[in-house]
């Protein structure tokens, strides 16, 4: 099959690539084939060519909010390389594989606001596009006018509703055979640069006091946990043990934060194998540069289950991580 993908794609596609590297976890097996698209095209290209070969095709980004299993990816693993930004009036027009650090720096450096939020985020731009990643309160869904995409042969221009986006959710993480070229953010003149600059700074260094980055870990590893109604709150009251003046925190959109719950229950530090819940922050799962997919996922399903009794049922935790490979 090498010879094959090597003549109807490109010589630079290689077989037994370790993925590891390539994911901020630092965890799994090898992808069967590997393939860097530097542009749009060559990504359509490689899909168009693993259709035709019959053959799996997964899509990588950044490595982040992912786990690859031990056994590796099976098919064709095509990393998005187009990392071009560009700036056009107050849009920007990037690249799928356009990191969200450099989209942050050089929207402020070109006097554009509310790109600001995502300077430590880690991944790409499609990858928080499809996740609908975000920080600080923002997320992509705010600032995306549209998304050209791949869907079965065809390239696509969608807008922002046709994106369906949700909390960390969009229709790309339900319906296969998306594949994200490129997007156009819609951004405003900032009206105090200098402060941009500097919320670029804060942003950062409240990154490194609040979340284990000293670490490997795939972001947060679970969502945050929205509650179907009153009832349920006051049950969890209960369930929780709190005093009558002690209130469950929810975020602007009513979403209880799965570290809260983790650490609620004393969880923090627990571990399996080399998986820990980090004690900086209970929601991220983190490695200690040994652990293998199987501790993160033991360990991510003992606490779903612990979290699942500790509340009678109520809270089901759901991953945020998506298990790749497995
Ligand atoms: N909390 C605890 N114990 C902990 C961690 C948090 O009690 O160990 C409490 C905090 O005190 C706070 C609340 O939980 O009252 C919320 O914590 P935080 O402000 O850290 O926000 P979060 O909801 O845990 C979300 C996103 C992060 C994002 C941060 C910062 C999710 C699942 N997480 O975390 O995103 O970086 O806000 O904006 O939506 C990710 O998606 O991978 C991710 C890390």
């Amino acid at each position: 099959m090498l010879p094959e993908l090597q003549k109807r794609l490109s010589p630079e596609v290689k077989a037994g690539v370790p993925l590891a590297p390539r994911t901020t976890f630092k965890i799994g097996g090898s992808a069967e084939y590997f393939f860097e698209a530097k542009t749009a095209d060559d990504a359509v290209r490689a899909a168009l060519v693993a259709k035709e070969l019959g053959l799996p095709f997964t899509i990588l980004g950044g490595g982040s909010n992912m786990l690859v299993s031990g056994g590796g990816v099976k098919g064709l693993v095509v990393l998005m390389a187009n990392r071009d930004i560009r700036v056009e009036g107050t849009s920007v027009v990037a690249g799928a594989g356009a990191t969200p650090g450099l989209l942050a720096q050089k929207t402020v450096a070109a006097g554009l606001a509310g790109l600001e939020w995502a300077v430590g985020l880690p991944g790409t731009l499609g990858g928080g596009i499809r996740g609908n990643a975000g920080m600080w309160g923002s997320e992509f869904k705010e600032t995306v006018a549209s998304v050209r995409a791949l869907r079965d042969s065809e390239v696509i221009t969608l807008t922002n509703a046709d994106c369906r986006f949700g909390y960390r959710d969009s229709r790309f993480k339900h319906e296969p055979g998306w594949l994200i070229l490129e997007a156009t953010l819609q951004l405003q003149p900032c009206p105090n640069p200098e402060g941009a600059r500097a919320l670029l700074v804060k942003y950062l260094e409240d990154k490194k006091a609040r979340q284990p980055i000293e670490f490997p870990s795939a972001g947060c590893m679970f969502k945050n946990w929205t509650p179907p109604g009153e009832k349920e709150l006051a049950d969890l009251h209960r369930a929780f043990d709190l005093g009558k003046d002690e209130k469950i925190p929810q975020t602007p959109l009513g979403a209880i934060p799965a570290g809260w719950i983790i650490d609620r229950l004393g969880l923090k530090g627990y571990k399996v194998g080399h998986a820990q819940m980090s004690e900086k922050h209970a929601n991220f799962l983190i490695s200690d540069g040994q652990a293998e997919a199987d501790d993160v996922v033991a360990l991510a399903s003992a606490v779903k289950t612990k979290v699942r009794n500790a509340t009678a049922g109520i809270i089901q935790l759901e991953e945020e991580v998506e298990y790749v490979g497995f």
